[in-house]
C-alpha cells in the first residue's frame, strides 16, 4: 500500500458532521499503520493529559485512549496520583494526539468525569495480572523509597492465587469534549486547522465548525 507522507490538504466540506467520526476516521488510519507497517511500537492511542491546578500551574503526561464514543474519551489512572488530584479540583482537560506518521494532531478540550465503580471493576478484570498487582500495589505520584522492594511485592501478588481486587483509588475517567482542533501539515503549503467547537449543551449536540489560520 502507498504510504501517506504528504496527506489531502483538509478541506471543509469534506470534514465529517461531528467530530467523533472525524476523529474516528483519522484515528483508523493511524491503526492501520500498525498492520502496514508491523510496527506493534506505534502506539496511535497515546494520548497527552494535560491538568492544571486551582490556581492555572499545568501539567502534563502520555496515558493511553481505551475507547472512545459520542460520551468521551476513555482513560485509567490513579485516582490519587498527582492528575487524579488535579483533576478533583479542576475537572477542565486538555487532551492531544500527535500522529507523526501522517502529520496530524488532534487537540481536545472539555471536562474529565470519573465513570461508574462497575464500569471501572469491568475494565479491572480484563487487565493482566502483573498489571492489576501493579495498579493495586502502587501509590501513583507519590516518593518511593525501595523500588526492589516494590517490584518484588508486585511479582509476588502476580504470581499468588488470589483474587486481585481493583482498588477503590483506580479507575476511569472519560474526557466530555467541549472543543475538537483538527491540525494536518503538509509539505510545502500552510497547514490546515479546523474547528469543532461544542454549541450547546443540552438536547441535540450542535458543532460550529470553522477554520483557523495556521
Ligand atoms: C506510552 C505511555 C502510556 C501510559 N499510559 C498510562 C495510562 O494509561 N494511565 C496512567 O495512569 N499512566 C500512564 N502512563 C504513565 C503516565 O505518563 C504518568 O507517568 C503517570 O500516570 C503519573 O502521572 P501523574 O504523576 O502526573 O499523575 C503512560 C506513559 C506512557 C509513556
Amino acid at each position: 500500500m502507498r504510504r501517506d507522507y504528504s496527506p489531502q490538504p483538509l478541506d471543509l466540506e469534506n470534514m465529517l458532521s461531528d467530530p467523533f467520526s472525524q476523529f474516528g476516521e483519522w484515528f483508523s488510519h493511524e491503526e492501520s499503520f500498525i498492520n502496514r507497517d508491523g510496527d506493534l511500537s506505534y502506539e496511535a492511542n497515546a494520548m497527552v493529559l494535560s491538568t492544571a491546578t486551582p490556581s492555572g500551574m499545568p501539567s502534563s503526561r502520555v496515558v493511553l485512549l481505551k475507547s472512545y464514543s459520542p460520551e468521551g474519551f476513555l482513560f485509567f489512572t490513579n485516582y490519587e496520583s498527582k492528575k487524579g488530584i488535579e483533576i478533583a479540583q479542576n475537572n477542565r482537560v486538555a487532551l492531544l494526539f500527535f500522529w507523526q506518521k501522517s502529520m496530524r494532531q488532534v487537540r481536545i478540550e472539555g471536562v474529565a468525569q470519573k465513570i461508574s465503580e462497575e464500569d471501572s471493576d469491568k475494565y479491572f478484570k480484563t487487565r493482566p495480572r502483573e498489571s492489576q498487582a501493579s495498579s493495586s500495589l502502587s501509590q501513583q505520584s507519590r516518593p518511593l523509597s525501595d523500588k526492589a522492594q516494590f517490584d518484588k511485592i508486585i511479582k509476588n501478588l502476580a504470581e499468588s492465587n488470589s483474587e486481585i481486587i481493583r482498588p477503590a483509588n483506580w479507575g476511569g475517567y472519560i474526557v466530555i469534549p467541549q472543543y475538537f482542533e483538527f491540525w494536518q501539515g503538509g509539505s510545502g503549503r500552510s497547514h490546515d486547522r479546523i474547528i469543532f467547537k461544542r454549541a450547546s449543551t443540552s438536547g441535540d449536540t450542535l458543532w460550529e465548525i470553522y477554520r483557523i489560520y495556521p
